[in-house]
């Protein structure tokens, strides 16, 4: 049985017909109406959501069948009266895929190798797979093609989206330089980059991992995430900003960056991680990535029922 932890298990090939088939999808959603009829998916939420809940939950009306929001705050396994091997084994017993938004991947692992169905990351402290996904279903509407493109990334690279751009990125062709700062806390986890660095050698293409700002050039792509994830403790969100303002995406980066256009996954933070006169500009594709989230939901969930 297949599941979607992490896009370090997702093939090049793979990655590329989730594209093509999103895009078949978002051309003529009507011939995929009745697609998955009479499935449930089951959506666990350890933390919020505004686009991967609703992207789902609409994602699977469209398709002809039904998504059950299940707030795990409130569950017997987050008050300690249940563990997840037994919370996988018993939902398995009613639906026929689940998506989880929690904070430790190790637990969503856990749930994946005791549910007898599929399971899809739906953010997890570690990866973000269906946000890196349909990001590139973005990027090859924009561009017409992912191979030989350069995304410049921007701030926290001690983060989710991150390390699945640095999974994904290399496997499709595309150059990756990562800007963050030069402290383990806000740099990518290792086993990702030397894994992404492997990836890029095998693909010849080129991946850089920096703290120098100056180096910044022209991209087709300048991509930054919150400061602020959402497992980070708000206690932390002055300290954090020092450290990050250096790596903020500006109008000076805008412009050393040449033509590029601008994209976030969302929620953002003006005047942190990115000033607004960007976010809100013609180069910013934010809330058609934000659509993309629905077309893409799809294809993985046809690609992991069919
Ligand atoms: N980009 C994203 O996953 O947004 P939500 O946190 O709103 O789901
Ligand atoms: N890195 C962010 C992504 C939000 C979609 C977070 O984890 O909050």
């Amino acid at each position: 049985m297949k599941h979607l932890l992490s896009l370090e298990e997702v093939s090049g090939k793979e990655i590329l017909s989730l594209i093509d088939l999103a895009i078949k999808i978002k051309k003529n959603p009507r011939k995929f109406e009745k697609r998955l009829h009479n499935k449930v998916l089951l959506m666990l939420f350890e933390k919020p959501s505004l686009r991967t809940r609703l992207s789902f939950e609409v994602a699977m009306l469209q398709l002809g069948v039904h998504a059950i929001y299940y707030d795990l705050t409130t569950s017997p396994l987050e008050k300690g009266k249940e563990n997840i091997e037994d919370t996988a084994k018993v939902v398995s017993r009613y639906v026929d895929v689940i998506m989880a938004r929690l904070f430790e991947h190790s637990t969503l692992e856990k749930l994946a190798a005791n549910a007898s169905v599929p399971v899809i990351n739906g953010l997890t402290n570690f990866s973000h797979p269906c946000q890196v996904l349909s990001d590139l279903l973005t990027i090859k509407e924009k561009f017409g093609k992912l191979k030989g493109l350069k995304l410049s990334y921007f701030g926290d690279a001690n983060n989710n989206v991150t390390h699945s751009l640095l999974f994904a990125l290399p496997k499709v062709g595309m150059h990756l330089t990562v800007f963050c700062p030069d402290k383990s806390e806000f740099r990518p986890r290792v086993q990702v980059s030397d894994i992404a660095r492997r990836e890029a050698r095998h693909n010849a293409t080129k991946l850089i991992i920096t703290s120098d700002i100056k180096h910044t050039t022209n991209s087709d792509i300048v991509y930054t995430d919150s400061w602020m994830s959402y497992h980070i403790p708000k206690s932390q969100q002055r300290k954090r900003a020092a450290v990050l303002k250096k790596f903020q995406v500006n109008s000076k980066v805008m412009k050393a960056a040449g033509k590029a256009i601008f994209m976030h996954c969302l929620p953002a933070q003006r005047g942190m991680e990115v000033t607004a006169d960007v976010i809100d500009s013609k180069r910013s594709v934010v809330f058609d990535q934000a659509e993309n989230r629905l077309h893409m939901e799809k294809a993985i969930l046809i690609w992991l029922l069919k």
